[in-house]
This record gives C-alpha cells, structure tokens and sequence, in this order.
C-alpha cells in the first residue's frame, strides 16, 4: 500500500471551500484504488492566522512542510485583513523560493462540457511553462524618497542557469507531447533581458533538434491565445509573463475556475506545491458557488507528479463526464453549487470502484 503525506494548506477565501472539496475527491479516488492512500495534515496559514500571529506562517513553518510528498494549496490573499505583498511574500511565494519550486505549469485544453468564450474554439491542448523563482519577481529593488520625489525600482533577474533550466523543461516536456516549443520574449521592448533570454533559448533549442520552435513578442502572444491557441503545444515564458498568459489560457477554457497548477521543485530536495491558477475570489467568498474544478485538476497534476499518472487520468475522465452532464456551477453557465458538483463526482468514481 502506497500511503502519500500531503500537507494541506487552504489558506483564504475560496481555498478553504475548494481545498476540502479536492481532499474528499482524494479520498474517494483512494478508495477506488486500492493500493493507494492519503494522510493529509492540514495547516492553517492564511491572512487570518496573520491577524492572530503577526505572521503568515511561524518561523520553523518550512521546517514543519519540508518532508510532505507534496503540498496541495487553495489560494493566498486577503487585503481587508492583509495587504497582498505582505500575505504573498510571507506565504505562497516564500514557499515557491524555500522549496526551490522552480518551474510552474499550466495546461489548458478544452474540456468537455465547458464552453469557451472563444466563437468557433478548435480543439487546443497547451501547457504554459512558467519560470517561477526570478526574473519580474525578484527581491530586488524598493521604494526611495517620499513625496513628489518618490521612485519605486523592481530589478529584473534573469540568470542563464534559471533560464536555461525552464526551457529545459519546456524542450523535455514538448518532447513528450507535439514537439513544438514556443519562446515568449519582448526582445523589441526591453532591453537587457530580453535579448538574453532569446540568446538562451537559441541556445537551449540546439540540444533539441527534433523539436520545433518559434519565439513570439507576449503581446503579440497574448493575442494569439485567443485568435489561435490551436497552434500552441508547449510556450516557455517569463515569471510575469507566464502569469499573465495563464489568465488568460484559463480564459479561453472558460474560467479561471477550472484551471490547475502545479509548483515543481526539479532536483527533488524538497516537496512540490499544487495550486490552482485562480486566487481567493473575495466576490464570491461564502456563496457555495465556487468552481471546485480547478483544485481538483491540481488534484490530479499533483497525483501525476508523484507517479500516480494512470489514477489521475480517470479522475479527470470523470470530472469531464460531470461537465459533459452540465453539472457545473455558475461561472462556466451552471446552477450547480461546490458541493453538488463535489458529489457527483465523488458519486461517479464510486461507481467505477
Ligand atoms: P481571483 O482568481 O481570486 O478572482 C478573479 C475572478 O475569478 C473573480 O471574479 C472570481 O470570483 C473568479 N474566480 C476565481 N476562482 C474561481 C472559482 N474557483 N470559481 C468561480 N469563480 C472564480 O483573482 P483576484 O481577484 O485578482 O485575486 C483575489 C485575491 O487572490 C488577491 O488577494 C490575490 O492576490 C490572490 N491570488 C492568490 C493566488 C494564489 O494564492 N495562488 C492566485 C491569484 C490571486
Ligand atoms: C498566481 C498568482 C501569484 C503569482 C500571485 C498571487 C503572487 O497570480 O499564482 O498566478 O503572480 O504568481
Ligand atoms: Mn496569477
């Protein structure tokens, strides 16, 4: 019996109505497997443990996280109780950076079901790979006088061994999917960074003869996501970048709702963190009516990356079959709260046991 040690950590708004919903998901697809269970511990790091604490988590919390086999996080932020800066600096990316979780992916694909906003969406299968520890999001920079005279400065950081170390990532993936591996770059527009990063991914694209590739400007890009996202197979792109894009690729899906994420830390020192693209969503806290979909798709990238592709495949075959029944909840068109949809897949996987 293969048991995994999950902590959780819900955190704010939404995370902690979406979190549990996935947990139960988890728990019914163990049964359904019989070599296969969870131990999840759960931690209360969130903007209210702030208010209490002073913190957002206590000072040995990456200590206390460091030996789980993966993390499975809702979202982070609450700014009537936190400002954001200080609520994401002090939880979601002071993990992404003690974990060295280096790289994000983002897949976005149609599901069945679930219109796209798109008029006539062809059949698109993309994966968003995000460099996630530098470039726009570095430390370094800061706010100088006050006044008039005030000057805020954010330093970006590029290093070849980061930025190599995501488009290696990309070409590895790509290799296993349609071969193609676009570049987002702004080479036209900023300067410094931008040519070095085309520079790398020239290079980096040597090693992969096989593989296809393309560079597009990301406003250009961003376009494209929506007049073309067919096109894409793998797309290899900045931190801000790859933030935005995935908006975006949740977008064309047909709500941030559905879209998962997953966090990974590549050299395998520490665990690898599993959250949605979606953030809190303050408007619609308390409801019942948030999508549980994107967590429980994170659910199933995270069962991928802890070797458990084949179980993973049939949750999100059930999920689709759900969907394909108009079982869904507001933001894609339905009238389905959280739990509904929760049951019905839980009822669904059930009936496959
Ligand atoms: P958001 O993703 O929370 O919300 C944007 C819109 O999408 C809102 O209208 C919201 O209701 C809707 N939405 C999001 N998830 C949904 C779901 N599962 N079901 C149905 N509708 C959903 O983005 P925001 O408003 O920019 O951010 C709100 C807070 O969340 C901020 O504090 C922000 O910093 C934080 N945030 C955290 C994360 C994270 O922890 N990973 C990610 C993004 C934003
Ligand atoms: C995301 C979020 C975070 C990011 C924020 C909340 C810091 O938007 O995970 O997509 O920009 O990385
Ligand atoms: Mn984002």
């Amino acid at each position: 019996m293969k048991k995994f040690q999950i902590a959780a950590i819900p955190g704010d708004g939404i995370g902690k109505e979406v979190v549990p919903a996935a947990i139960d998901i988890l728990e019914a697809v163990s049964d359904l497997h019989g070599g296969l269970s969870f131990e999840f511990t759960d931690f209360p790091y969130s903007c209210e443990y702030y208010l209490e604490h002073g913190v957002m988590m206590p000072d040995d919390g990456v200590e206390r996280l460091k030996d789980f086999d993966s993390i499975f996080l809702g979202a982070v932020g609450n700014i009537k109780l936190v400002p954001d800066h200080v609520s994401l600096w002090g939880l979601l990316i002071k993990l992404r950076r003690e974990f060295e979780q280096v790289i994000n992916i983002r897949p976005a694909k149609i599901i069945r079901g679930i219109k796209s906003p798109l008029v006539n969406p062809k059949d698109f299968d993309l994966i968003v790979v995000r460099e996630n520890s530098e470039g726009e999001y570095s430390e370094v920079g800061g706010r100088i006088f006050r006044g008039e005279d005030e000057i805020s400065i954010q330093n970006n950081i590029f290093s070849r061994k980061g930025t190599e170390r995501a488009m290696r990532y990309a070409f590895d993936l790509a290799s296993k999917r349609k071969k193609h591996v676009t570049s987002a770059t702004k080479s036209n527009g900023i300067v410094h960074t931008m040519p070095f990063w085309d520079e790398v991914f020239e290079d980096v694209a040597k090693e992969y003869p096989d593989i296809q590739t393309d560079s597009q400007h990301i406003d250009a890009l961003a376009a494209f996501f929506v007049t073309r996202p067919e096109k894409f197979d793998v797309i290899v792109g900045s931190n801000l970048f790859g933030d935005i894009l995935t908006d975006i690729g949740a977008a064309i899906m047909g709500s941030v709702g559905i879209a998962p994420a997953a966090n990974i830390n590549v050299n395998g020192k520490y665990p690898s963190m599993f959250e949605p693209v979606h953030g809190s969503a303050p408007d619609i806290i308390g409801k019942g009516i948030a999508n549980p979909i994107g967590q429980i798709w994170t659910a199933k990238m995270m069962l991928d990356h802890m070797g458990e592709e084949e179980i993973g495949t049939v949750l999100l075959d059930v999920v689709e079959s759900v969907t394909n029944d108009g079982i869904i909840t507001p933001d894609i068109g339905g009238k389905y709260t959280t739990q509904e949809v929760t049951a019905e897949i839980i009822n669904r996987l059930k009936a496959k046991a």
